[in-house]
């Protein structure tokens, strides 16, 4: 496996690639690597003769009060882990040269940005989408491969592709859970014992909106209430949003037809959580 830091050896090393006419995965992350990266990057060994997976903690996307300089960093581990899955090169530019001294060009998808995460993290998006259009042209894959956690994330840059006519298949793999059923995250790691236990609420949550869609009920109100229900009963928790949604548009829907995402997202003390589950019309 290669190690690459700077963004023109990547960028001429891929386009080699094309040149030979490989086909070229990616898997875009911020590292600390758990069971949820490694899905996808075995995923992608599937579908290219090349995998790239980009390592970079990307501070556009993070908040003034956000988690920037606490999130967590184990370079040594990801590259092990990378080698294991058989990963070809382990991109990791640096800040200073994703971004350097008068840098000023920003990607945004306007609605799909707004609501949920969009709420409660002004501008996170819009450097969501900067990082993924750079990283595409530096790395200028075919496949790229990004986990359904991040679900309006997935469907932003869905968005940013068609949009921006990008060669891009852009694929969405299932969330990887512990054995309890909480969503695989880096940010798990924040959690104490106590609030790990609390975090569970989320995925109750969505489970018992589930389980009341599976008898019948297609009003968006009784479900969402009945995940609400589990989530605020939880102490150390503080629901953030819940919302039943449109899989493409992410727009409120009021009436289940067919299927749609129950996204959620909590505070478990001062870390943010985010699950979403799949809601399908009971025949
Ligand atoms: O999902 C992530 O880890 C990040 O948002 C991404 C897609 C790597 C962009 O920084």
């Amino acid at each position: 496996m290669d190690l690459i830091v700077s963004p023109r050896e990547m960028q001429d090393l891929a386009r080699q690639w094309r040149r030979e006419g490989r086909i070229i995965a990616f898997v875009p992350t911020m590292g600390y690597f758990h069971p949820g990266h490694l899905s996808l990057m075995e995923y992608g060994r599937t579908r290219g003769d090349r995998l790239v997976v980009s390592l970079f903690v990307n501070p556009t996307q993070f908040g003034p009060s956000e988690d920037l300089d606490r999130y967590p960093r184990d370079l040594a581990r990801d590259t092990e882990l990378a080698r294991q899955v058989g990963v070809d090169v382990l991109y990791t530019p640096t800040a200073a040269e994703m971004y350097p001294p008068g840098y000023q060009t920003y990607v945004t998808v306007e609605e799909l940005s707004r609501g949920w995460c969009g709420a409660s993290r002004p501008g996170h998006f819009r450097g969501v989408a900067t990082v993924v259009l750079k990283l595409f042209h530096q790395v200028q894959p075919q496949v790229a491969v990004f986990g359904e956690k991040d679900y309006q994330q997935l469907a932003l840059i869905r968005r940013l592709v068609r949009d921006l006519d990008l060669e891009v298949e852009v694929v969405g793999r299932p969330i990887v859970r512990e054995p309890d059923g909480l969503a695989m995250s880096s940010r798990n790691s924040y959690l104490s014992p106590e609030e790990r236990a609390r975090a569970l609420c989320l995925y109750r949550g969505l489970c018992a909106a589930r389980d009341l869609a599976a008898t019948g009920e297609r009003r968006a109100a009784p479900l969402v209430a009945a995940a609400r229900e589990i989530i605020t009963a939880t102490p150390g928790t503080r629901l953030d949003y819940l919302g039943l949604v449109d899989p493409d548009t992410l727009e409120a829907v009021e009436v289940l037809k067919g299927a749609a995402r129950l996204l959620g997202a909590v505070w478990v003390g001062s870390t943010r959580l985010i699950d979403n589950l799949l809601l399908k019309e009971s025949p």
